[in-house]
């Protein structure tokens, strides 16, 4: 067959039939541990049965209908969200990065109203973010502005103006980019993409009283972080510092896709009806898959499982660092977004694991991201650990 595919991405020569918990199922037969989970986003794994029930009654009833009626799976999934975290008010997306020009889009009201009622002109209105190297926020115009890696941004004309970029941990760096012009401030609160790079919690605890001096608006981008993956509903809540907006996407829908921007009320408050919208955004099918996620995700004791599930792993995995010293550096992560810093190429460790029959993802900074879906078991991990050690062994030889 003809290859009518945009070749916007370099793909495994594999096509996968179907998943069973934590593996997945190629079309030949063959059967793979998947710790990619669709880069963090299958949090209950493949074909897990309430979600599975949750999509057919949903689809059954009702798929779509248009944010001009009021949806009862948005105002539940909307609550349930605000009942579990800093936010007042949320607004249903498709993707992350859509959550995230959504919070970009409000941080940027926000301040516009402020100036405003404060006598200045729309103008001079605050409208920069701060970012940091080595960010990544999604692949709109506006979200390879923000996370401004020269690889994304390469032969797509004039870069969309109002973000700056500062090194990630260096306050001294933060404060000389703010301006009269910075309206916020947007951190992974350990970013994904580059590495499983943690942000130190004094750091974030240092971006929100700047913001609180300098009436910046703080927004954690928790598109990998979040939907329980730290173990945590969200990560920040590890660290006990909220920020105003918070984007969630990835693992909300538990493969089905969703994005949401939480706000507080305060920095929610100028936008009013017309100010943005999505045709397909907070539709009752997705609705309907993110409720079932949360109802597994918020049982009492799921998310505590994750993190004492994230330190069993992580043990394990340091002892095959240990065993492997010319192949792996170091492991780091929180709950189950973990990273295995490597001595060799990411492509290289994907590869050997791909022959063992274990999907991982590479990340920068030359790691591999392990992201088993939330209901993996230590069987899964030890069946994970015996095929990274072989995979390891291959690259020795
Ligand atoms: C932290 C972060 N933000 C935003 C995005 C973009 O999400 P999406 O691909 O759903 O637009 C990603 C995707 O990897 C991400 O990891």
């Amino acid at each position: 067959m003809t290859n009518n595919i945009l070749p916007t991405y370099a793909r495994t020569d594999i096509t996968f039939d179907h998943g069973d918990g934590c593996e997945l199922i190629s079309t030949t037969g063959e059967r793979y541990l998947d710790f990619g989970a669709g880069i963090a986003v299958n949090s209950l794994g493949h074909a897990h049965p309430h979600l599975v029930d949750a999509i057919q009654q949903q689809a059954q009833k009702l798929m779509h209908v248009s944010n001009l009626y009021k949806i009862e799976g948005q105002e539940v999934l909307a609550n349930r969200l605000c009942a579990n975290s800093f936010a007042d008010k949320v607004f249903f997306a498709n993707s992350g990065a859509e959550a995230n020009e959504c919070a970009v889009k409000m941080a940027r009201k926000y301040k516009s109203a402020q100036h405003c009622q404060n006598g200045g002109e729309e103008q001079d209105a605050p409208f920069r973010i701060i970012t940091f190297d080595g960010a990544f926020h999604g692949r709109t115009l506006a979200m390879i502005a923000a996370g401004g890696q020269e690889k994304h941004l390469e032969g797509f004309g004039p870069v969309v103006d109002g973000f700056d970029h500062v090194p990630l941990g260096d306050i001294e760096a933060l404060k000389a980019a703010i301006t009269p012009r910075t309206a916020g401030i947007m951190i992974e609160p350990i970013q994904g993409e580059s590495g499983i790079n943690p942000v130190d919690p004094s750091f974030l605890r240092e971006l929100r009283t700047l913001c609180d001096e300098n009436e910046l608006v703080l927004i954690f981008d928790e598109v990998q972080t979040g939907a329980g993956r730290t173990g945590a509903l969200y990560a920040y809540q590890l660290h006990g510092v909220e920020p105003d907006i918070l984007t969630s996407a990835k693992g909300l829908g538990g493969g089905f896709p969703i994005g949401a921007c939480l706000a507080s009320d305060i920095v929610a408050g100028p936008m009013s009806a017309g100010s943005h919208g999505s045709t397909f955004g907070g539709n009752p099918l997705a609705m309907a898959a993110a409720n079932a996620v949360l109802d597994v995700v918020l049982e009492p004791g799921f998310l505590e499982q994750v993190r004492e599930k994230g330190l069993l792993f992580k043990q394990k995995l340091a002892s095959v660092v240990d065993g492997h010293p010319n192949v792996f550096e170091l492991v780091r992560g929180e709950g189950l977004l973990l990273g295995l810093q490597l001595k060799c190429s990411p492509q290289d460790m994907v590869a050997a694991s791909f022959a063992e029959k274990l999907l991982c993802v590479p990340a920068g900074g030359n790691v591999v991201r392990l992201l088993p879906p939330l209901i993996a078991t230590e069987k899964d991990f030890d069946a994970a650990v015996m095929a990274l050690e072989r995979a390891a062994a291959r690259i020795e030889t």
